[in-house]
């Protein structure tokens, strides 16, 4: 057996966040421009891990400490067969938690078939509640009535609680926040709120853009109080707060205001199997090659690559950061 790799800042491998597609059926700004981004974009079916070595994959990163699995894309739903795919990787030993983070627009279709194959958690994309607002951040691909239907199907499946991510972008969607807090109370989701951040090259980010999380959470409490949560694990990405009047919680993801690199235990392969060991990586490696050693192989691989890592972009974020290479985020799946 390999020892559980720390990387060179005391960090262990604890998450994978696997996209199962490069393509996606949206052109959010923020993440890949239609203007930027063709339809065309992705790769051809062949380039993709195939489910064998998808499961090959999951097993050696279990060999070396991760229990939590997240399913991403692009847009995961696009991948065919996705519900095979789960069941496979639900049947792992040692993996105690698979979750899925998906746009919607398909999930009214795949809910039940997804819960039935074993996955327990899914997080969607909701940037907004209105329609013109919604279609707007879809980068005009996206209807907030078909994702809407998603979330209620996947509820019906029994998925819940069930987590609503909203990428904030000043002058955009900054309106729909007192809303999407409404809805998601209401329904008895998790409603979470995401700093616009400077993934990838193409999205154009500008920092004005960005609207802090602190900013959000005065909002919010001046109309539903709250009070701060711990986190559930060290290391939780999202800083949690209750209603007092219980009607359930809401996060807010602050990389840019609030980094939170010192505890990042997560690792990232896109969906052509290129190991990234932080969001805003320059560079990949690729697994293939030791994938085909099988498990063990891919484990001592994965392991020497966290051995060197010492990444913490957003502790490090300058404006001349922001111009560098970096891997896109609709490649790695956020
Ligand atoms: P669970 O705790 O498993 O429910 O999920 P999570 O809190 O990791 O949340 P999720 O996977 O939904 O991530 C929410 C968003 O936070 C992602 O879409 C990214 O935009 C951002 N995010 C997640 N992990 C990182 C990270 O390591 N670094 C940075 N900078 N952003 C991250
Ligand atoms: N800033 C913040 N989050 C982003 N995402 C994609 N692009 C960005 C960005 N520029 C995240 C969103 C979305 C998930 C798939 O990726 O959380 O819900
Ligand atoms: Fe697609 Fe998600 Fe990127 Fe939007 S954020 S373009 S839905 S991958
Ligand atoms: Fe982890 Fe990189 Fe995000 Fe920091 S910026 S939390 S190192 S993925």
């Amino acid at each position: 057996a390999i020892p559980a790799p720390l990387d060179t800042l005391g960090r262990p491998l604890r998450d994978l966040r696997l996209s199962v597609i490069e393509a996606c059926n949206f052109r959010c700004p923020y993440c890949m421009p239609a203007d930027r981004v063709p339809d065309d974009h992705g790769l051809d079916a062949a380039s993709r891990l195939s489910f064998d070595e998808i499961e090959t994959l999951v097993r050696g990163f279990v060999r070396l400490g991760v229990s939590k699995l997240r399913l991403t894309g692009g847009e995961p739903l696009l991948r065919k067969r996705l519900p095979e795919l789960v069941a496979r990787l639900s049947a792992i030993d040692g993996l105690a938690d698979i979750a899925l983070t998906t746009n919607g627009a398909l999930l009214a279709r795949h809910a039940q078939a997804l819960r039935d194959a074993g996955l327990r958690r899914i997080t969607v994309s909701l940037d907004a509640l209105d329609a013109s607002v919604f279609r707007a951040m879809s980068g005009d691909r996206g209807e907030v009535a078909e994702v809407l239907a998603g979330i209620a199907a996947a509820q019906a499946a029994g998925f819940a609680p069930i987590k609503l991510n909203c990428v904030v972008e000043r002058g955009l969607n900054e309106d729909q926040v007192l809303p999407l807090v409404e809805y998601a109370r209401a329904h008895g989701h998790v409603q979470r709120f995401i700093e616009y951040m400077d993934v990838g090259t193409c999205n154009g980010w500008r920092r004005e853009r960005v609207v802090p999380s602190a900013e959000l959470r005065d909002r919010i409490h001046a109309r539903w109080p709250l009070r701060p949560l711990d986190p559930q694990y060290r290391g939780e990405v999202a800083s949690r707060y209750a209603f007092v009047d219980g009607g359930g919680e809401v996060g807010f993801v602050s990389s840019v205001s609030a980094p939170f690199c010192g505890d990042c235990h997560r690792a990232r392969v896109s969906a052509d199997g290129m190991l990234y060991t932080c969001l805003f990586a320059g560079e990949g490696q690729a697994l293939r090659p030791a994938l085909a050693g099988g498990a063990e192989a891919l484990a001592e691989c994965v392991a020497g690559v966290w051995s060197r890592r010492g990444d913490r972009y957003s502790e490090l974020r300058s404006e001349a950061g922001v111009s560098r290479k970096k891997v896109e985020m609709f490649l790695v799946g956020g």
